[in-house]
């Protein structure tokens, strides 16, 4: 029996396919990159924005033809589609045999059975207590570990269908991540990202209501193969003091937040429900940088949410400028259906404005990139190499997740290697190797940029 996985969307969608793949593995399926040889394929799909969702569609169609050749073929829908949809999914494509949830999918293999049995069904129970180290999983990496920390999310922004379909926030146990820490680390692993809709949320739900992403980064550095600890995503009202107190004296602690602002006008994170003020986010930034040494931040921008004006998105320019991300992801508005939003405010912002929006905004970005880089231009940095590129040289990353290319002979896949920077870009850096993990003399240099 073959299993073929596809997910879209986020890195929590990439973790539970890891382990739907890892239990499916235990009951003695066989893992396969090809659709056509598959008796059973599985769709994780992502709701975030329309487009996400069409190409799921897309993609049940083209599978739902396989059943010609292979009418032992069972079709199955998770993620946050099929959480948004349900049953209208089974109704619309006779092909799909179940559809299931965000917190069951460790349930897979019964349902498979299930399917097999004949009947078409679809099942969202909540699994949430089920969800623990013990899992089996088939890691995508072998030197990066991702780990679902915090599953939900209670912030309602008016604009997203999350909540809705990861239902309320609900905080794993710390002895239960910390199993998973060491299975990792057991294993060789260089590398974990703490993950979350709101990772800094962590802990909240305990009992106290104090955010605790602090305690984790700080007992999971206490692992000896585990050298560096990302995690994904903040919100910024949820940054306590303690977090960045402990990334900044961490040397394990990856110096890079993923902080979301979505807008730059008071008038529109207001109507986005977002609880925070541009003034805010803006000092928070300071705070962050001037505590944490080399620190880089990355961002969400929507433009185009209903109702913004010129002035409105002026203001959001104005804060790009300001924060210098390293990254930016900028998205056009999508009314989803189900959110406040989409119910109450009119998607009045033509899509040629979106579009013109979003266009200038990736050039102030660009621009800025290339004059952050321009900081790195021969300068030495420690990376741990990643997989290959399309043009056949490898990629590794800076603990402040600058991203650098380079050539190598040898496969060191997550092996530290120390790169000197000979030419930038607006993405990436690129180098020359000047020496290798064997050579480095790790209580000296191993954390540094
Ligand atoms: N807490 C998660 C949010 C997941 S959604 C995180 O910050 O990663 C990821 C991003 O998708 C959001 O930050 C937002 O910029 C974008 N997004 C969410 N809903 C959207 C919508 N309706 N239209 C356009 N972009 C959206
Ligand atoms: Fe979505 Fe806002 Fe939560 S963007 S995931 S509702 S923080």
């Amino acid at each position: 029996m073959k299993f073929f996985i596809r997910t879209f969307g986020c890195q929590m969608n990439v973790n539970e396919s890891e382990i739907m793949a890892g239990v499916l593995e235990k009951e003695g399926f066989e893992w396969t990159e090809n659709p056509q040889e598959a008796d059973f394929i599985i769709l994780n799909s992502c709701a975030v924005r329309e487009k996400a969702e069409h190409k799921l569609y897309g993609a049940i169609g083209y599978y739902e033809k396989l059943k010609k050749k292979n009418e032992n073929l069972v079709i199955a829908v998770g993620g946050c589609v099929a959480e948004k949809e349900r049953k209208n999914i089974l109704k619309r494509f006779h092909g799909v045999d179940f559809v299931f949830g965000t917190r069951n999918y460790m349930d897979i293999s019964e349902f498979y059975n299930k399917a097999k049995e004949g009947k078409r069904f679809s099942d969202f129970t909540d699994k949430f207590d089920n969800i623990t180290a013990e899992l089996p999983k088939h890691p995508y990496s072998k030197h990066h570990g991702w780990i679902n920390i915090i599953y939900g999310c209670n912030k309602y922004c008016t604009y997203c269908i999350v909540p809705y379909t990861r239902s309320f926030e609900k905080s794993r146990p710390i002895e239960d991540i910390m199993n998973e820490v060491k299975y990792y680390n057991d294993n060789g692993y260089r590398e974990i990202t703490f993950l979350g809709q709101n990772v800094d949320s962590y802990g909240k739900d305990f009992g106290d209501g104090k955010p605790k992403l602090n305690i984790l980064i700080r007992e999971a550095a206490k692992f000896e193969s585990i050298k560096r600890i990302w995690f994904l995503t903040s919100y910024p009202t949820d940054i306590t003091d303690d977090l960045i107190e402990e990334i900044s004296k961490n040397p394990k602690a990856a110096k890079n937040f993923h902080l979301p602002v979505q807008a730059g006008s008071d008038n529109i994170l207001k109507k986005m429900n977002r609880r925070y003020t541009k003034e805010f986010y803006l000092d928070l930034l300071d705070k962050i940088k001037s505590n944490v040494e080399n620190v880089t931040i990355s961002g969400d921008i929507i433009v185009g949410f209903p109702g913004e004006t010129d002035e409105d998105f002026m203001e959001t320019v104005d804060l790009v400028k300001r924060a210098r991300y390293e990254r930016l992801n900028i998205a056009e508005y999508s009314p989803r259906e189900g959110t406040i939003s989409a119910k109450y405010y009119e998607d009045n912002i033509p899509k040629r404005i979106k579009n013109k929006r979003f266009q200038y905004l990736m050039n102030i970005q660009k621009q800025i990139n290339h004059e952050e880089n321009e900081k790195y231009l021969d300068k030495t940095v420690l990376v741990i190499q990643e997989n290959k590129t399309k043009s056949g040289a490898y990629l590794g990353r800076t603990i402040n997740n600058k991203v650098v290319i380079f050539e190598s002979e040898e496969n060191l896949v997550g092996k530290f290697v120390k790169v000197k920077i000979n030419k930038i870009s607006a993405g990436p850096l690129y180098g020359e190797i000047i020496s290798k993990e064997t050579d480095l003399n790790f209580e000296k240099v191993e954390y540094y940029i």
